[in-house]
């Protein structure tokens, strides 16, 4: 019997978030990021315990329809990248489609956002990883991403 194997996605994707991720103050940087990257011209930043029990980051910019505010939290899904060539031509903050769901998969995440158009807005529930719950809310143009208990499902980070 061989004693290497393959992780589960899903332990893969809690170390990957590590990377990403070290503290909390990378996880506000990615989410301030998101923010200018958006176009937003007002950014609130809430903070409780250094981060840990809470993030919270909202902002006034183009926010997201219901479909991309489910693709956001998946990994390397991105609007800001589509081929290499792209890749010479960057002109946002992020590109990697690697920051919300590294954050939603170590963390209980609570992402709201409406477009300034949109009658509704759409809130998304992500708990290390996994999706709870997608509802229609009401709620101002932009995005409000809420981040609790970081690192709850990783001690190793945690320590580090
Ligand atoms: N505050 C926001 N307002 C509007 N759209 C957002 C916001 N935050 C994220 N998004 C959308 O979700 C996508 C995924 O965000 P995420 O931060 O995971 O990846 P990224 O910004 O594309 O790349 P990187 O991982 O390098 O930050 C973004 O490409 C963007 O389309
Ligand atoms: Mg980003």
């Amino acid at each position: 019997m061989s004693r290497i194997h393959k992780l589960s996605p899903q332990i893969a994707n809690q170390i990957a978030a590590g990377e990403v991720v070290e503290r909390p103050a990378n996880a506000v940087k990615e989410l301030v990021e998101n923010a200018l990257d958006a176009g937003a011209r007002r950014i609130e930043i809430e903070i409780e315990e250094g981060g840990k029990k809470l993030i919270r980051v909202r902002d006034d910019g183009s926010g997201m329809s219901g479909e991309d505010a489910i693709l956001a939290l998946q990994r390397h899904a991105t609007s800001k990248l589509r081929d290499a060539d792209d890749l010479f031509a960057i002109r946002t903050l992020g590109f990697r489609g690697e920051a919300l769901p590294s954050v939603a998969s170590v963390s209980r995440l609570e992402l709201t956002t409406r477009e300034a158009e949109a009658e509704a807005g759409t809130r998304v529930v992500v708990e290390a990883g996994v999706v709870l719950d997608v509802s229609e809310v009401g709620c101002a143009p932009g995005t409000e991403i809420a981040v609790h208990n970081l690192f709850f499902n990783t001690p190793a980070r945690f320590k580090f």
